[in-house]
C-alpha cells in the first residue's frame, strides 16, 4: 500500500519533482488534495520554527503526515538577514526587484559578502518530529546578471562557481540549490 505524505505546497512542479524521486511507494498530497485552503501560519522568527509550524498546522487540522520547507537567503554582514524575513524584506509586498535593491544597498559600504541561502523541511509522521537542512554558500555580487531563477538569485554566486543562479539552468541549480540539499536529505530519510 502507498504511504501517504502531505507536502505543503500547491506547485505541481514542485510536486511533481518530489514525487518523482519518492517514487511509487508513496503518494504525495497538496494542499488542494487535503482541501486545505486557508494560508498556513508561517509567524516563528527562524525558518525552523516557520517549517515547523507549517507541518503542525497540517499535521493537527488535517490529520495528515506532511512536510512544510522554508527557505531563505543569510548574508554574513548583515547578521544573518534577510533570512526567514527573505520574501518581504523590502515590505508586505513581496516584490522581488524590491527585495533585492534593499540588500544591495545595505550592503553597499560592506567588504564581506559572503551569504548562504538555507532550506529547512520539516517532517512530521505520527507525532514524530524530524528536520532536514540544505545549504548553498556563496557571494552576492554587487549588480544583477541573469533572468533565470527567482528572488535573490541574479545576485548570488555559489562558492566554486562564476555563474548566478539566474544565470544557470534549472537543472544545473537543481544540482547544488539547498531546496536540492534538503529535499535529498528529506528523501535519503523516506527511503
Ligand atoms: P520559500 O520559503 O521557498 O518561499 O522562500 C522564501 C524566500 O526566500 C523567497 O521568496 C525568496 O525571496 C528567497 N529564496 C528562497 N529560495 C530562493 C532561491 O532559490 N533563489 C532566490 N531566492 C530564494
Amino acid at each position: 500500500m502507498k504511504t501517504k505524505l502531505c507536502f505543503a505546497t500547491n506547485n505541481a512542479h514542485k510536486l511533481e519533482e518530489i514525487q518523482a524521486i519518492l517514487g511509487d511507494s508513496f503518494e504525495l498530497l497538496s494542499l488542494k488534495d487535503i482541501h486545505c485552503s486557508e494560508e498556513l501560519p508561517e509567524t516563528g522568527d527562524t525558518l525552523e520554527a516557520n517549517s515547523l509550524q507549517k507541518a503542525q498546522y497540517l499535521y493537527d487540522h488535517y490529520q495528515v503526515n506532511c512536510f512544510a520547507d522554508d527557505s531563505g537567503l543569510e548574508v554574513h554582514a548583515l547578521g544573518g538577514e534577510p533570512g526567514v524575513d527573505s520574501a518581504h524584506y523590502a515590505g508586505p509586498q513581496r516584490s522581488h526587484a524590491d527585495n533585492v535593491n534593499l540588500l544591495l544597498k545595505n550592503l553597499s559600504d560592506k567588504n564581506d559578502r559572503s551569504a548562504q541561502f538555507r532550506t529547512v523541511i520539516t517532517l512530521i509522521q505520527n507525532g514524530k518530529i524530524s528536520q532536514f537542512e540544505g545549504i548553498i554558500k556563496g557571494q552576492i555580487i554587487t549588480d544583477l546578471r541573469g533572468s533565470a531563477g527567482f528572488g535573490y538569485d541574479p545576485i548570488f554566486v555559489p562558492e566554486g562557481y562564476t555563474a548566478t543562479f539566474a544565470e544557470m539552468s534549472l537543472t544545473e541549480k537543481g544540482k547544488i540549490s539547498h531546496r536540492a540539499r534538503a529535499f535529498g536529505k528529506l528523501v535519503a530519510f523516506l527511503d
